[in-house]
């Protein structure tokens, strides 16, 4: 689907409207220090699953560039700026998932994950109708994200059997995924 439309149709079905937004400019003041310490204690999580440290650990230096592109993302998250190429990139990062073999079952539980840490954060620094504001833009935020990793996803994996390239699920995202990338390039 069209990074545009979709983005349209997540604000809409989430309901992130300007009120969340100034909200969520608002806690990026809070919130975007922490980057770095939020993708800290997020690897320390994925690489106690046997799997996922498989995966982690598989390209040497994988792991210290990871910490800065998750820090980039998570501030982001409170940059008030949702547009075409928010979306874009968040589709693209569903797409990049696919193509290394990050299971799509990965995914809801890690952004768990950075929802949990977020909201250990917030409840320290902020108080009462505060917290309450950020919780729930902080939670319309993600959703938005998770949906939009998921279309990276859907794309990958449609393409992938489109192409016939693969004979199992695992094949068709991961060859349908490295399709897509190199055709955005
Ligand atoms: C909430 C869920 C997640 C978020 C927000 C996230 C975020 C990111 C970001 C921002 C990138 C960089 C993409 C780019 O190069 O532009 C990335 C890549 C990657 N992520 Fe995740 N991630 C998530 C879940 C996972 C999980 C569950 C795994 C499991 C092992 C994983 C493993 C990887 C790997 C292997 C790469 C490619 C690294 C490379 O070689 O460049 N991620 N992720």
């Amino acid at each position: 689907m069209d990074p545009q439309e979709l983005l349209e149709k997540l604000l809409a079905r989430t309901g992130l409207g300007e009120l969340h937004i100034a909200t969520l400019r608002k806690l990026e003041a809070v919130m975007g220090p922490l980057a770095s310490e939020v993708a800290l204690a997020f690897y320390d999580y994925l690489g106690r699953d046997p799997e996922m440290r498989e995966i982690l650990w598989a390209v040497p230096g994988r792991v210290e560039r990871l910490y800065g592109s998750f820090a980039r993302w998570y501030r982001e998250l409170f940059s008030g700026c949702y547009d075409v190429s928010y979306s874009a990139q968040r589709i693209r990062i569903g797409l990049i998932h696919a193509a290394v073999g990050v299971k799509p079952s990965f995914i809801m539980p890690a952004m768990g994950i950075v929802q949990e840490l977020s909201l250990e954060h917030m409840r320290d620094s902020l108080r009462g109708s505060e917290l309450l504001a950020g919780m729930e833009a902080l939670q319309k935020i993600l959703a938005i994200d998770l949906a939009l990793l998921q279309e990276g996803y859907n794309a990958a994996m449609e393409e992938g059997f489109r192409m016939g390239m693969g004979v199992s699920q695992r094949e068709a995202l991961a060859a349908g995924a490295r399709v897509l990338l190199e055709r955005a390039q």
